[in-house]
């Protein structure tokens, strides 16, 4: 046993808590402790005028910059935070010394590398000096983020810094939310959307600075960024590329961008103390969890940050600590619980930021979002299982799973330092220093060379790309990724035989969506049954629509049930969907009632608006199928052409309550329908599924019945029988689908 576990005979409960009682709704106690903790938050407001004189500096990049500096308000005297005014605050950053440097070097060189720590201030600072240096002058400057909550965040401090509005001078653009006007000189955005822009703007003519920030994530759509902003600043020598990372091994960084210039932030780390196990841990969750409580016991104050894999197990972390507070109120009274990942409702997000009441400790269980790019000031104590949930993908199978492997090197540096941020602090790493030191990798692997490509390689062919597979990447990814992605747009005909975008594949580039949803939209708009797709497309962009408390495991699943629609799970999300849309005005209860996520329903609602309206502004009819269900199914059925499962054949061997499936691979896999599939009763022969999880096995997500006598006439006719293999006859098979959709065989 560990020294720090030692002497401490403290029980927690194990995985299945025996009794939760504060677990009342879908807010569970998180709403209750958000709650009480916003008495203690000061108001926080802000004027505008943090332009201090002080900032103005030397380097100009023409007289207009110095027009637009005195015609900018006087600073007037702010309000406190923290006692330290919004100047005091950003000239204390570590950043704040390099101010000059980085906007005389920005003018200099077309790229530039910032490395700093975390919290020295790049999001934040890098385009507000920028912008005061006078490089907004000849178009905005962007600056992107891999995680939509990471621009929102960033984007409402530094309008509070600036002093305006958000969405004014300083705003954001995320996936759906467009929060910039016409004056937004300084524009927070993911790097999705920023290569979205791409499509319509290959010279990022808007833009006379970009900053790639978290550049040491190494975002799939940061990856194709780096490519595609070399290859644009060539074009235009005028446009700034600023590449921001936390992580010292900017190197291939600087390599991959002409050799240019590194700029090193020296942060203001304090030493931590690192604490490793002595022997491996097998529980990683029950240890964090131990560690957390014992820390808050022994431990002078100090916030708590603990990482953790994923929803689940950070709600149900919270769960617990709220249960032993409750419980133990003299020990752990003032142990305040905070869950932080990215399917959190963004006010919800911003709750960790608040301040609690002096005496109190805050634990925030984290997914790797904490790692660098969200920084929470007050951490002293940091908790590294060494776990993170990674995507992984299998270009044979076409399968992208989510599963948990340790973190790297790397990562385990990045999660230590957030423990020393504003004091000496401690790490606790719950595994091994042997397992630190030779288990695992140097740094994560880049998440282009473990995703499916599909999206990237139609967003590259759109922009001009023509050799893919020799496209300029900083790290290639394999070339089986790339083939099956060409492949995949090929036979959702996104691609001529020639790699060519065809007009279905400029059309798909109208929806900011994933191809295969795009596919399934310009489809049900040909088969009518567009109003259905957009809401099943809006439903499945949310995840975590139902919610079943412990407590109330039955009744929830029993609401759930009610929704069950026989064709599938897709339109029990429609189902959903529609009678929430009937019913919430009428009764504010009707979620709480049914164990449905309110907040999810709006944004789901925000999702179908947005898609309405660019169907709407491209003079797309709005068709609903009514009665003929079938279409949906058809519609769906063609944009996951690849994801088809059929029932295991009855053998002897098939026992009569076997629920696996197989897909159509050469090699099938073998899937199973789990309890929260409407259709695990019904066992369909043929289905499309949506998505597969791997836990012990692999499971389907959200399936839907389909007749396979579709199967000939999708996808370029893949799927022919193998007796009528005939190449010439895949525009017959197109022309047969078509004509068959409108006609008898299928009564549309
Ligand atoms: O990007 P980097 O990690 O280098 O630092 P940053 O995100 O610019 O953060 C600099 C400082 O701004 C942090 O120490 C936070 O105190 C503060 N900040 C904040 O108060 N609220 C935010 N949403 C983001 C940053
Ligand atoms: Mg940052």
């Amino acid at each position: 046993e560990p020294d720090f576990l030692k002497n401490v005979n403290l029980r927690i409960p194990s995985r299945i808590p025996t009794k939760i009682s504060i677990y009342k709704n879908e807010n569970s106690f998180m709403a209750e402790v958000a709650k009480e903790k916003s008495k203690n938050n000061q108001d926080l407001k802000f004027q505008r005028g943090s332009f201090d004189s002080k900032w103005i500096d030397p380097v100009r990049m023409n007289s207009q910059a110095t027009e637009s500096f005195e015609n900018s308000t006087q600073p007037e005297p702010m309000k406190n935070r923290n006692l330290m005014s919004i100047t005091e605050q950003r000239e204390s950053l570590p950043i704040f010394k390099f101010r000059n440097e980085i906007i005389r070097s920005v003018v200099e060189n077309q790229f530039l590398i910032i490395q700093g720590e975390t919290g020295s201030g790049k999001t934040t600072q890098v385009a507000q000096y920028l912008f005061e240096g006078g490089l907004n002058l000849k178009g905005k400057i962007a600056c992107t983020q891999p995680r939509r909550v990471a621009a929102v965040t960033v984007a409402k401090r530094v309008a509070e810094e600036y002093g305006c509005i958000l969405g004014q001078e300083v705003g954001y653009k995320i996936r759906f939310v467009d929060m910039t006007s016409p004056n937004t000189v300084i524009k927070y955005m993911t790097d999705g959307i920023l290569l979205r822009e791409c499509l319509s703007d290959a010279n990022l003519d808007n833009y006379s600075v970009i900053i790639l920030d978290e550049a040491h994530e190494r975002s799939i759509y940061t990856d194709v960024l780096f490519g595609v902003l070399k290859k644009a600043a060539k074009r235009r020598p005028k446009l700034r590329v600023v590449i921001s990372s936390a992580t010292l091994n900017t190197d291939q960084f600087s390599k991959f961008f002409n050799n240019a210039k590194v700029l090193k932030i020296p942060g203001k780390m304090f030493p931590v103390e690192i604490k490793y196990q002595a022997n491996p841990v097998r529980d990683y969750f029950n240890a964090a969890v131990n560690t957390v409580l014992n820390i808050h016991l022994q431990e002078p104050e100090g916030d708590i940050l603990c990482f953790l894999t994923g929803q689940d197990e950070i709600d149900y972390a919270c769960e617990i600590i709220d249960e032993i507070a409750e419980a133990d109120d003299e020990n752990f009274g003032n142990l305040y619980a905070y869950a932080l990942y990215s399917a959190l409702p963004f006010e919800e997000q911003f709750e960790i930021f608040s301040q609690i009441a002096e005496g109190n400790r805050k634990v925030i269980f984290a997914t790797n979002i904490a790692e660098t790019s969200m920084t929470i000031d007050g951490v002293v104590y940091v908790v590294d299982p060494g776990y993170v949930k990674q995507k992984v993908y299998d270009a044979k199978t076409g399968f992208e799973s989510l599963i948990v492997v340790p973190i790297s090197k790397a990562s385990a540096d990045q999660r230590c330092g957030r423990a020393g941020r504003v004091m000496p602090g401690k790490c606790f790493r719950i595994y091994t220093e042997s397992a630190y030191e030779n288990e695992m990798l140097e740094v994560n692997v880049p998440d282009i060379q473990r995703s499916n490509l599909s999206n990237v390689v139609l967003h590259l062919k759109s922009i001009g790309v023509r050799d893919i597979l020799n496209f300029d990447f900083m790290d290639p990814p394999s070339r089986d990724f790339l083939i099956a992605a060409l492949k995949e747009l090929y036979l959702l005909e996104a691609l001529d035989s020639d790699e060519k975008v065809t007009p279905m594949g400029r059309r798909m580039n109208q929806f900011p969506v994933e191809p295969n949803y795009a596919k399934m939209l310009l489809v049900s708009d040909h088969i009518k049954c567009t109003d259905e797709i957009v809401t099943i497309i809006a439903m499945l962009s949310v995840q975590n629509i139902f919610y079943s408390p412990k407590k109330n495991k039955h009744l929830a699943n029993e609401k759930k049930d009610s929704f069950n629609h026989p064709v599938g799970d897709h339109l029990r999300l429609w189902n959903v969907y529609k009678k929430w849309e009937m019913n919430y005005k009428k009764n504010p209860r009707w979620c709480k009632n049914h164990f449905v996520n309110e907040k999810k329903l709006h944004e789901a609602y925000e999702v179908r608006k947005n898609l309405l309206e660019i169907l709407q502004s491209r003079n797309f009819d709005i068709y609903s199928a009514g009665k003929n269900i079938e279409r949906i199914q058809l519609a769906i059925c063609v944009g996951f052409f690849k994801n088809i499962a059929h029932k295991a054949p009855s053998s002897i061997f098939r026992n009569k309550n076997d629920k696996s499936y197989r897909t159509l691979e050469e090699n099938p896999e073998i899937v199973y329908i789990n309890r929260s599939s409407c259709l695990f009763y019904q066992l369909p022969e043929w289905v499309v599924y949506n998505n597969i999880r791997e836990t012990s096995k692999k499971f389907f997500q959200e399936i839907t019945v389909i007749n396979p006598n579709w199967l000939p006439y999708i996808a370029k006719g893949m799927y022919r029988r193998k007796d009528n293999d005939d190449k010439d006859n895949e525009e017959k098979l197109i022309k047969a689908f078509v004509e068959a959709q409108s006609a008898k065989e299928y009564k549309f």
